[in-house]
């Protein structure tokens, strides 16, 4: 019978079949599914597995560390931190549209992790054969099944290579539901604040900015996020809603007073929703005071933020995030 426990045996023990004493790489997003996956196969193969977690920069206020410090305390992992912050916001500079921030987010996602993939064969060798991925259920039936391999190409310089390195995936979580990995994760003893994170996007607060993406803004929205996440979470609300974007929107500006003087700053928008699985969503009705104290303390807390507003769409016609 399904025990969170008999899950996590026998997967262990199909990883142990399907690796043997060959070596892998799993990427850590800072989401749930990748961190339970690779804790999986960390309990089965140990220091045969490697993750890599590339920084990018567009993360909320204290998700890097958690994945640095918290899930590598939690399992032993070894981990690749890449730090790409820099490279990541070079390459938004300027670049407004919705459309085209996801795809430059993408596309140097895929670069750096590739080039994080070739460090660690050029380090450990040719016995780097697989990939781990957090595909769930869910996923395998949307996408029609089927089950695989992932190319890498070796278009980046480093010397030494083959041209076109092959990886064999291993999907540890392939008969799961969310809520079951949420389930095997808490059993595997990882940190709550990783098991129990709501959906946040691969683009990350590059997709919350409306307007240019720049350090400055990221470090305001990564406030503004803060303080609303730890006023939900005070007030014990983090079950009842989906996930509640913080938005900022950095075109526009409004006229306030704080103080004795005038101020000429931006708004923060607040998107609580309630869902089931994001096709369709309905604006949570969040307490009145409950939202009065994330105003406040964003207007007095975050410099340049005025004005506090809140989201009342359901999806459709709204999307869930801005962009
Ligand atoms: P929308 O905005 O389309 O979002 O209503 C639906 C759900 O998907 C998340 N989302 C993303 N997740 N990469 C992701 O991994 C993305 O590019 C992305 N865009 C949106 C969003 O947070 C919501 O849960």
């Amino acid at each position: 019978d399904w025990t969170t426990g008999n899950v996590i045996e026998e997967q262990v023990a199909a990883i142990r079949e399907q690796v043997g004493d060959k070596r892998a790489i799993c990427g850590l997003s800072g989401g749930v599914d990748s961190a339970v996956a690779a804790a999986l196969v960390q309990k089965a193969i140990g220091s045969q597995l490697t993750c890599v977690y590339v920084d990018h920069g567009l993360m909320r206020k204290g998700e890097t560390e958690q994945v640095e410090k918290d899930f590598v305390a939690a399992t032993g992992v070894q981990l690749k931190v890449v730090d790409a912050e820099e490279r990541f916001l070079k390459a938004l500079a300027g670049v407004s549209d919705p459309e085209e921030k996801r795809k430059i987010i993408g596309r140097e996602f895929i670069r750096v992790f590739e080039q994080a993939q070739l460090e660690i064969l050029q380090e450990e060798g040719p016995e780097v054969a697989f990939l781990v991925q957090g595909t769930l259920y869910p996923d395998i039936v949307e996408s029609g099944g089927g089950t695989g391999t992932a190319n890498i190409k070796s278009h980046h310089n480093v010397g030494g290579l083959p041209d076109d390195i092959e990886f064999e995936l291993v999907e540890p979580l392939r008969q799961l539901f969310k809520d079951e990995v949420r389930m095997v994760g808490q059993e595997l003893g990882l940190p709550e604040e990783i098991v129990q994170r709501q959906p946040f996007p691969g683009p990350g607060l590059g997709i919350r900015i409306v307007g240019e993406v720049n350090k400055e803004r990221l470090d305001l929205l990564r406030e503004a996020d803060a303080i609303a996440r730890e006023e939900l979470t005070a007030a014990g609300l983090d079950r009842d809603i989906w996930q509640c974007p913080v938005v900022l929107l950095a075109d526009v500006r409004s006229v306030g007073v704080q103080g004795d003087g005038r101020t000429y700053g931006h708004p923060i928008v607040l998107r609580p929703v309630s869902s089931e699985d994001a096709m369709t969503a309905d604006w949570s009705r969040l307490p009145y005071d409950v939202l009065a104290r994330i105003s406040t303390r964003i207007t007095n807390e975050v410099r340049d933020v005025n004005r506090v507003v809140l989201d009342v769409t359901s999806k459709p016609p709204g999307t869930i995030e801005w962009e």
